[in-house]
This record gives structure tokens, C-alpha cells and sequence, in this order.
């Protein structure tokens, strides 16, 4: 119940990492059969990545190590045609991965404004960000849903703002993705990243831009990869071959789901997440000195199953280690979601508890923690 920290791998993926280092380890781009067919086995997965993120073509996927990593190459790219004076706004409420990067181009004379979470709600307000946006914004970095709150923002309308300001909008995916189908076009955003380990991966992440505003960025590879090499100036290095071509099992596994289930996957994990959501906090609800750290209601399409909460009697780390012996891994803390956490006065309690929960698990697990938290509050 970490999971929101980083997800089981099904079969498939192990079995294709172990394909890629048994058939295909060589180097890329020589004359020799083997890499010209390892080339060639990575660019399919690259299209099909593609295509399950709803990319309109394939060097609109950047792969790297970490979110962390290519939100820091993409604000380096980006801000080298900033000038001083020129405004990005972040959040209250993201992971440091989506904040820390645009903070620090306050160095070069950006400045960095803070749309802050409505603190009676924990929502965004759309008004807020009006008043935020200016002629000098250039872009919005917001997280798509909260790896604390579980809420889900609504980045679509989002976008529709920030564009009639004419800036772009940066999303981080990661507590999205693992959740809900990514569909870059249909959410508009011009930068959307996630997480491939939570997202029943290797340890990867992907970057999907828009191929005109990737095409004019600057890269951060060699001197002699030019701008036109879009995504190659962006990963600087040998990225990860058998990772990258591990990335196919996931895929793999969301065919062989919806095979098995004969129906659109998504709508079934969203269902069953749900419905596991649902259990815990309706019992969270019935606990007085309890309160809940996001949305109060399980609805599908306003959250997604990772649960925060705090005791009034207990701090968080008492209850994450209480639960411990029972096998059962949940997790304290602020989860890098630094500003959140200080802001709502949650640092006091070590950040709060948080149960992240996905498809894979089940409400037997569910009502397991439940007989746990029962015998401590
Ligand atoms: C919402 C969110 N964004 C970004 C990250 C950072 O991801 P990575 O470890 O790939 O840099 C995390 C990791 O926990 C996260 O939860």
C-alpha cells in the first residue's frame, strides 16, 4: 500500500527486460545486424509508447532516469531563451521534482510565483491563477493529481487559462498515471511527465512535449546533436536500453488485462479502484479524532485512491510504524510534496499517513489495515 511510492512489475516486464539483455545487448548504431535490430526494437516501443499516451508522433516521448532529472534538463532547455523578468508560476502543491527546478532559475532573474491551494478545500481555484498570470508568464508547472491529496485537477481548463495568457503548461503525471489513462492531446498540456516504476515499470520516466516546442528548444547534448534532433538533444548519454524496452511488459500487461476482462481497462481499474478507496475512507470517516488530508469522497473522476490523514492523539509516524509488524506497508512523512505539508501546518505530525492503494490490490488487504487501525484508535 506504498504504492504511490512505486508499483509491483507484472511478469511480462521482467520477461522483456531479460529478452532485451539476452537477444539485443549490444551498442546502438553500428553496421552489424544485432544493433541495427536492437535500434530497431527500441524504436517500436518508442511508437508504441507513443501511441498509448496519445503522442501525435513518437519524438514527442523523451525517456529518462527520473521525473526528477527530465523536468531539470526540460527547465535548463526551456529558460535559455528566458529573459530576467520573465514569470513561472508552480504550487503548493507539488512534488519538489515540479517546483525545485523552476525555483531555481530565479538565479538567472525569473521570477517564481506560488499558486497556492484554496486551505479550507485543498482545491485549486482557477481565479487565483488569473490573478497570477501575467504578459511575462511563461509557464505554469501544476501536478495532475497530488501525491498526498489524491485529487485530481482539472488540467484540461487548466491549460485553456494559461494558453489565452499565452504560456505553457508543464504537468507532472506521476500520481496520475498509474491511475487513468494519459491522453497528452485531450488534456492539452505542452509538457506532461510521469514515472514508469509507478506505473507497474523499471525505474524510467517519460517526457512527453510538443514536437513544435521541442523542435525549438535548445538541447543539453553534445555540441554536435543539433537542435533538429528532437528527442536525442534531450537525453544526454546512453539512456537505459533494456529498460526502455522493458516499458513494452507494461504495455503488454494492459493488453493481456483488458483481454482477460473483455473490456476498456481503464474504466475497470477506475471502478475497482474505487470501490477500494471507498472502504478505507468510509472508515476513516466514522473516526472523529481523524482527519483526512484531501477529498473526503472516493469518486473516480475527483481522486484517485491515495489516502492521507492525520490523528489528532498520534503522529504519523507512530501509526506507519504501528502497522509495520503487520506486514502491511503503508507509509509517513511529506512525500517531497515539501510545501503542502509545511504550509498546512502538517509538519508537526511527522506529514501525515498516507495509504496509496491500485488495481492490484484487493478490499480483503484493505479491510486487513482497517482491523489494524480499529485495534490502535
Ligand atoms: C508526484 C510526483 N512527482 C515526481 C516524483 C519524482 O519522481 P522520480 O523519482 O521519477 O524523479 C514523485 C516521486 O515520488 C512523485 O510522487
Amino acid at each position: 500500500m506504498d504504492n504511490a511510492g512505486g508499483s509491483q512489475v507484472p511478469r511480462q516486464v521482467v520477461e522483456r527486460i531479460g529478452e532485451y539483455l539476452t537477444a539485443y545487448n549490444v551498442q546502438l548504431g553500428a553496421s552489424y545486424e544485432v544493433s541495427a535490430s536492437a535500434g530497431q526494437k527500441l524504436q517500436e516501443v518508442t511508437h508504441r509508447m507513443a501511441r498509448f499516451i496519445h503522442a501525435s508522433r513518437m519524438e514527442e516521448v523523451v525517456v529518462g532516469p527520473s521525473t526528477t532529472l527530465l523536468l531539470r534538463i526540460l527547465s535548463i532547455c526551456l529558460s535559455r531563451q528566458w529573459r530576467a523578468g520573465d514569470e513561472v508560476i508552480v504550487t503548493n502543491s507539488d512534488h519538489e521534482a515540479n517546483v525545485s527546478c523552476w525555483m531555481d532559475l530565479r538565479e538567472k532573474g525569473i521570477v517564481v510565483k506560488i499558486w497556492k491551494l484554496n486551505p479550507d478545500t485543498l482545491e485549486f481555484d482557477l481565479d487565483d491563477l488569473r490573478g497570477l498570470l501575467t504578459e511575462r508568464t511563461r509557464l505554469v508547472a501544476m501536478v495532475h493529481a497530488s501525491n498526498i491529496l489524491g485529487t485530481i485537477n482539472p488540467v484540461r481548463e487548466v491549460a485553456e487559462v494559461v494558453h489565452a495568457a499565452g504560456a505553457l503548461l508543464c504537468v507532472d503525471g506521476v500520481a496520475y498515471a498509474p491511475h487513468r489513462p494519459v491522453d497528452v492531446q485531450a488534456f492539452g498540456a505542452d509538457f506532461y511527465v510521469f514515472s514508469t516504476y509507478k506505473v507497474y515499470g523499471p525505474h524510467l520516466s517519460i517526457l512527453y512535449g510538443r514536437y513544435e516546442l521541442l523542435r525549438e528548444l535548445d538541447g543539453i547534448n553534445h555540441y554536435f546533436i543539433g537542435k533538429e534532433q528532437v528527442p536525442y538533444k534531450l537525453q544526454p548519454g546512453n539512456f537505459n536500453f533494456e529498460l526502455t524496452y522493458g516499458l513494452q511488459g507494461v504495455l503488454d500487461y494492459f493488453e493481456a488485462l483488458q483481454a482477460h476482462h473483455a473490456g476498456p481497462v481503464f474504466e475497470l481499474i477506475a471502478a475497482h479502484e474505487e470501490s477500494l478507496a471507498e472502504t478505507l475512507l468510509a472508515y476513516l470517516r466514522t473516526v472523529p479524532e481523524i482527519r483526512i488530508i484531501g477529498r473526503k469522497d472516493s469518486h473516480r473522476d475527483r481522486r484517485v485512491p491515495t489516502i492521507s490523514f492525520v490523528h489528532d492523539r498520534y503522529r504519523s509516524s507512530d501509526i506507519a510504524t504501528h502497522v509495520d509488524p503487520h506486514r502491511i506497508g503503508i507509509r509517513f512523512g511529506d512525500f517531497y510534496a515539501k510545501k503542502l505539508i509545511q504550509d498546512h501546518g502538517l509538519e508537526a505530525k511527522d506529514g501525515v499517513v498516507r495509504v496509496s492503494l491500485v488495481h492490484y490490490n484487493t478490499l480483503q488487504e484493505v479491510e486487513a489495515l482497517i482491523g489494524v487501525f480499529r485495534g490502535m484508535f
